[in-house]
């Protein structure tokens, strides 16, 4: 999808050229202007806007009438030292031309002051721009503890640091724009930049979230995935190719993406030398191994890889919106292939479960006893003890026990006998135990039980 057919800057000067020769054209141009996306009033916070994109966003947006906070830390591209000269040559060039900035010289990191900046100098934040980065290329091999860390650090924990700042003050006011830059090498991974694609990656989750939670309170977040020559990628993009790349040509886009017309959020755009497109997850139609009641088992997903992995049939894009009704929908397919006898729908079986809850109270006579009646001795096994003498430290329920609490409690229901009963018992991952009973009542029903073990 072609996002924004927004005109580069030299053919909009093209176009003032040619009106001003022509009289009758006049009313085009007043009309083309009037239709101007503005920012009068705006709060723009690039930040590293000292180069590359981040400069190119600062002045587009300046030119047109947003007040800019253009931060840089103005370090080397691996993140060494600081230098105040970027930001300050960008505010210059934007007040030369009779836009509004201020300078702001602090790391990402310090995200709190940053925006701090913002609102000493203008009073609010409007627009967001997350672009400061830096890069430490390595083999994944040789990447070292600060490779990744400070990568993660500026790209990553610098996005959170400065958009949470920002958050509160978008919230209020019930508008904000935010932009987290993403990249190629996160969507598709990169030799050498496992560091980098794995805070990119994380930039378009963390924008994601925020499209999530922003929404209600009118806050819009977008990643993008620009490619640009910049200081970044010199020396990586081929000469011709460089210079087809102008940072410029990113610009546009996110300018639209941040006007107050445009109402995406959640996205992921990608732009290249005046091309913008849309990025999507999708998934293939996969393949349902739970039917008829059968147990998934690895061998059956080895078996049906090829299908869970075919993209041959119907394509489907992979929304948030749907994704959670999709799998409800695949649940209840799978069960409408159990056995009439088992077929109950989901629903159904829910309501079922609803059955009143009930205590049972025993004591250790009566763990001992059970123990007893279903074989347990010290003969076999002298860890068994525990199972049988409540003196010990380490004296024991069996698990199975559970079975009494619950025939207890169906014996009180006098519609239901059960033809058969099975244990489930999750121990791994909690620090008490669940048995999960299910008994088949008739043939007709399923009762799903869970008794929990302190
Ligand atoms: N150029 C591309 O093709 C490309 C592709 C994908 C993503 N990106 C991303 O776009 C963004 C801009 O990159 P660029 O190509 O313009 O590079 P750039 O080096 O020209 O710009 C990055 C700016 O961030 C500043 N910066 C670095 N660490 C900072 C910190 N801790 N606090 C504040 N400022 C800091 C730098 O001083 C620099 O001015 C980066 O996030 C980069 O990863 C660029």
């Amino acid at each position: 999808m072609i996002l924004c057919t927004s005109r580069s800057l030299p053919e909009k000067f093209a176009i003032f050229l040619l009106s001003a020769q022509c009289q009758s054209r006049s009313r085009d141009l007043f009309s083309k202007m009037a239709d101007e996306l503005r920012f009068d009033g705006r709060v723009v916070l690039v930040t590293g806007a000292g180069g590359g994109l981040g400069k190119e966003y600062a002045l587009a947006f300046a030119s047109r009438g947003a007040s800019v906070v253009v931060n840089d830390l103005g370090g080397d591209a691996k993140g060494g030292g600081k230098n105040s000269a970027a930001a300050d040559k960008v505010v210059e060039e934007i007040r030369s031309r009779g836009g509004k900035a201020v300078a702001d010289y602090n790391s990402v990191e310090d995200g709190d002051k940053v925006v701090q900046t913002a609102l000493d100098a203008f009073g609010r934040i409007d627009v967001l721009i997350n672009n400061a980065g830096i890069l430490r290329d390595r083999s994944f091999g040789r990447t070292s503890d600060v490779d990744w860390d400070l990568v993660h650090r500026v790209h990553l924990r610098g996005a959170f640091k400065v958009t949470r700042a920002a958050w509160p003050h978008m919230r209020k006011q019930k508008y904000g724009k935010i932009i987290m830059t993403s990249s190629t090498s996160g969507v598709l991974g990169n030799f050498g930049q496992a560091n980098y694609s794995a805070a990119k990656m994380g930039l378009i989750g963390l924008s994601n979230t925020l499209s999530i939670e922003g929404t209600k309170y009118n806050v819009l977040s977008n990643a993008i995935v620009p490619t640009a020559a910049s200081r970044l990628t010199e020396g990586i993009l081929p000469p011709d190719v460089f210079e087809a790349l102008k940072p410029e040509y990113i610009a546009p886009f996110v300018v639209y993406l941040c006007h107050e017309s445009c109402l995406e959020t959640g996205g992921v755009f990608e732009m290249a030398g005046g091309w913008g497109a849309q990025l999507r997850w999708h998934e293939s139609a996969g393949a349902m191994l739970r039917k008829g009641g059968v147990t998934v088992t690895p061998e059956m997903v080895r078996d049906n890889w090829t299908k869970i992995t075919d993209w041959s049939g119907p394509v489907k894009e992979k929304t948030r919106e749907e994704n959670m009704t999709d799998l409800m929908t695949k649940i209840e397919e799978a069960n409408a292939t159990v056995p009439e006898s088992k077929s109950l729908s989901m629903k159904e079986k829910t309501k079922q479960h609803k059955i009143a809850e009930s205590s049972y109270t025993y004591e250790a006579k009566d763990v001992i006893l059970y123990a007893l009646g279903v074989g347990v001795t010290v003969q076999e096994d002298s860890s068994h003890l525990k199972f049988l003498y409540e003196g010990g430290d380490d004296f024991s329920t069996l698990p199975t026990f559970g079975v009494i609490p619950a025939q207890v409690y169906c014996s009180k229901i006098p519609s239901i006998s059960w033809t058969s009963v099975t244990l489930e018992l999750l121990n791994k991952c909690y620090d008490y135990q669940i048995l999960i009973l299910t008994f088949d009542i008739s043939f007709q029903q399923q009762v799903l039980q869970f008794i929990r073990f302190d």
